[in-house]
């Protein structure tokens, strides 16, 4: 690739950062999208290297961030009359301000260079998991802790997570930045901001309480996960070869593709098979949001940058069976923001061949719908599924350490993760404590960490 296209594709890159729409400019004129007068230009620039186009895409670029950080700037304002941001955060000109008070050891993720690269740079090599190295159910998570993209023990935090994930995947910042609230949220040490990627561990601090590890069951770890099974079965955090191997069966019937098309068919295989026979089997709201993301991930993430549709068992398989980047990978060119999450999610949702009902199995052949209409979703409805699954339900499933320690949760929330749903207009109002609140079983790692060709060497 000569340096001109590297040139082109980052351009791009910082248009979709900032224009926070589902489809940037050049995936769109690819996918014929575009009117074609607009297309038309956008493919004879990229051929003849039309400088004054180019520095034309680039005012509108500007223009758009400048709309964003001026929209960032009046939720922020409002943040402040409101007295959310009583422990510092907040968005402005694109980047989280640092936290305060008894949160000001929390540091804040920032934003990193978008743009097609190779990973891993000559930096972060494999290096196999020792016996004290913690691993679990996140195989990219996995694979950033094996390359030291991550702290290769596995104790990461809320900064470093959310950078890795832009760095290594080229995914967004606001969605780097969810996924590691998250996380720190599901069972982390809040004031410094360690979590374990596994279980409970003693290298992660109990400030506020017992720190209980991101696979503790019911926050972020969910039921229905690909190749983990359920927590009532089992270890959660091992890899499972025979589901993995389950799904690269049904890819076979969709061209090899770890599609949109072949999820739809899983995820009401999986639904199912656990609505029969798990009699906890819990589709709450974090369900839908983890269930559908991590799905969709797939297909956005692993992917070769340099052929970005093709989501086939070369570039997937890797991840998975040796937790480590395919030979020769390229991240994505472009960020993938909350708003393609969404689009991307209601597309998954609407291709489904049956209706994934949410609820909970309160016994086998007793399950309770909460009520969430899923017959027709929009991509705007779908990204504040994913805010839903931190505002909404916040409080059940938290560690007794936070959900004694509420007013620091609602800071960082408000702090770090309701600016950037703003532009979507969810309900990013924080409730209090609920009924399953202060649930105080811990996380679990996976029994052996050394993952080769789908079987653990120990
Ligand atoms: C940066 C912070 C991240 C955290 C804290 C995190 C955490 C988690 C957790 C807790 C799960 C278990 C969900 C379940 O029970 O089903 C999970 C699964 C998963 N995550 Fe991540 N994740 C992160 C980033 C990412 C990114 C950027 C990707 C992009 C590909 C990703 C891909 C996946 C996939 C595909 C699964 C499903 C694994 C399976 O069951 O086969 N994660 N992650
Ligand atoms: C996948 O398909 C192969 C070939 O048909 C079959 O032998 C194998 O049992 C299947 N694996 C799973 C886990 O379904
Ligand atoms: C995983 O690693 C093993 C051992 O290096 C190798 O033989 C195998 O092909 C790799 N699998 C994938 C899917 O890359
Ligand atoms: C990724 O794309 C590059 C450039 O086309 C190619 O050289 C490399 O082999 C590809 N890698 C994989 C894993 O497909
Ligand atoms: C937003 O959520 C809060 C807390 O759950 C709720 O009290 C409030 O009514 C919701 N607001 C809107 C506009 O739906």
């Amino acid at each position: 690739m000569g340096p001109t296209l590297i040139k082109f594709f980052s351009l791009l890159a910082i248009a979709s950062t900032t224009l926070a729409s589902p489809c940037p400019y050049g995936e769109m004129a690819e996918r014929g999208l575009l009117p074609k007068s607009e297309a038309d230009k956008f493919f004879a620039a990229r051929a003849k290297r039309e400088v004054a186009v180019e520095a034309q895409m680039e005012v509108q670029m500007k223009a758009k961030r400048d709309a964003e950080h001026a929209s960032q700037e009046q939720f922020y304002k409002r943040q402040l009359l409101g007295g959310l941001l009583s422990l510092g955060g907040g968005l402005l000109n694109g980047a989280l301000q640092p936290f305060t008070g008894q949160l000001e050891k929390l540091g804040v993720p920032t934003p990193q260079p978008v743009g097609l690269a190779e990973v891993p740079d000559s930096d972060h090599p494999f290096q196999a998991p020792g016996p004290t190295d913690i691993r679990g159910m996140c195989p990219t998570l996995n694979t950033m802790a094996n390359h030291g993209y991550i702290s290769r023990n596995g104790i990461t935090t809320f900064a470093e997570a959310a950078n890795a994930c832009q760095i290594t995947l080229g995914f967004g910042y606001d969605t780097c930045v969810f996924l590691s609230a998250l996380g720190l949220l599901a069972g982390g040490d809040l004031p410094s901001g360690m979590y374990s990627i596994g279980g409970a561990d003693s290298r992660v601090p109990n400030t506020l309480g017992p720190s209980l590890g991101i696979s503790k069951h019911g926050f972020f770890e969910v039921d229905n996960s690909i190749s983990r099974e359920d927590a009532y079965f089992g270890n959660q955090a091992d890899f499972r070869l025979d589901r993995f191997e389950r799904l690269v069966n049904i890819t076979d019937k969709y061209d090899g593709q770890f599609g949109n098309s072949a999820f739809a068919e899983e995820r009401v295989l999986l639904y199912n098979e656990a609505k029969n026979n798990n009699p906890n089997f819990d589709a709450g709201v974090r369900w839908l949001a983890v269930t559908t993301a991590e799905r969709v991930f797939i297909f956005r993430a692993l992917p070769n940058g340099t052929d970005e549709t093709n989501a086939n068992y070369a570039n997937v398989a890797p991840f998975y069976l040796n937790e480590t980047f395919p030979h020769e990978w390229f991240r994505r060119s472009t960020a993938y923001g909350l708003a393609d999450t969404g689009a991307d999610i209601a597309n998954l949702l609407a291709s489904s061949p049956q209706v994934t009902i949410p609820g909970q199995n309160e016994g086998i052949d007793n399950f309770v719908p909460l009520g969430i209409d899923l017959a027709s979703v929009t991509p705007t409805e779908a990204t504040c599924f994913l805010a839903s699954a931190v505002f909404d339900e916040t409080p059940g499933f938290l560690s007794p350490a936070l959900v004694d320690n509420y007013d620091l949760v609602e800071a960082f929330l408000n702090g770090a993760v309701a600016p950037f749903f703003a532009p979507y207009g969810c309900n990013t109002t924080v409730s209090k404590p609920g009924p399953n609140a202060g649930d105080s079983t811990a996380g679990v790692s996976t029994d052996c960490n050394d993952l080769v060709n789908g079987v653990y060497q120990c």
